[in-house]
């Protein structure tokens, strides 16, 4: 069960339409058990996780990070791709855009961050210089316009606490800060990918203006129908993505300090 490629599901991407011989795998963890879907894509074999539950039912401070990505990792997705709903704070990047973030500032307050706390390991910084796999952001901009999507191919994601959206003085800080997009789900999931040598890239669609750059009152349900609306396109693009991606990366992603161990 090697070389599969792990695919986390964000708002409004809940089930793992389109995989085939499809089957539901409760994954135990030093963290807790996570719940996945393995199925067959082009004779490709995918895992599917629903970051917020079938159901959305686990808000984005109380996701399990550590417990999803140790289990994609033991059930051998070495490659994720993750999609999230964002705000915009950039009027280059209106609703409906498809934006392949490069990098991400870190406003989390009382997540779990590290697969690295203490013991055997010992002290590990891992280089977040590139923190997304450049092979996967590739492939997802040649296959945006394809899916019908108006992808940019940049963007600097603030990731908040959640789950409450944030204010327009705070938007307004991010924005002068270099923000493009905002969003309650990417970190730690990004930083846990790379400190367990895993190939990570997020599709980010924008749902929404950030708050008093929008002129009305965000609300889940804005959110939830413009997921709705482009969820096809986004599912396109990424299984037409898990098609092309090599088995043989030829990225830095797994050249890590620490190492740690699923088995
Ligand atoms: N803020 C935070 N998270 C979000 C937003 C937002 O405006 N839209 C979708 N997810």
């Amino acid at each position: 069960m090697q070389n599969r490629t792990g695919v986390i599901g964000g708002t409004g991407v809940y089930d793992p339409k389109l995989l085939e011989d499809l089957k539901e795998v409760d994954v135990k963890t030093p963290y807790g058990n996570a719940l996945l879907y393995i199925g067959k894509y082009r004779e490709r074999e995918v895992c599917f996780l629903p970051r917020h539950g079938r159901k959305h039912g686990v808000p984005p401070h109380k996701i399990n990070y550590r417990a999803n990505i140790w289990a994609l990792k033991k059930q051998g997705a070495n490659r994720i791709i993750s999609t999230a709903a964002v705000g915009s704070l950039n009027e280059a990047m209106p609703p409906g855009a498809a934006v392949l973030i490069d990098q991400f500032i870190d406003f989390t307050r009382q997540r779990p961050l590290t697969f690295f706390e203490e013991g055997n390991e010992g002290v590990v910084h891992t280089d977040f210089t590139e923190p997304y796999c450049p092979e996967i952001r590739n492939l997802l901009r040649g296959n945006a316009v394809g899916a019908g999507l108006q992808a940019v191919d940049y963007g600097t994601y603030i990731c908040t606490e959640g789950p409450r959206f944030e204010t327009p003085a705070e938007i307004k800080m991010f924005k002068a800060w270099g923000g493009d997009v905002v969003g309650m789900t990417n970190v730690p999931e990004v930083v846990l990918a790379r400190e367990a040598g895993l190939c990570y890239a997020t599709v980010t669609l924008v749902t929404n203006y950030a708050a008093g750059i929008s002129n009305t009152v965000l609300s889940h349900d804005e959110v939830l129908e413009m997921m709705a609306e482009n969820i096809e396109k986004i599912r396109h693009l990424i299984m037409n993505t898990i098609s092309e991606i090599s088995q043989d990366p030829r990225c830095s992603c797994g050249d890590i300090p620490g190492k740690i161990q699923v088995d």
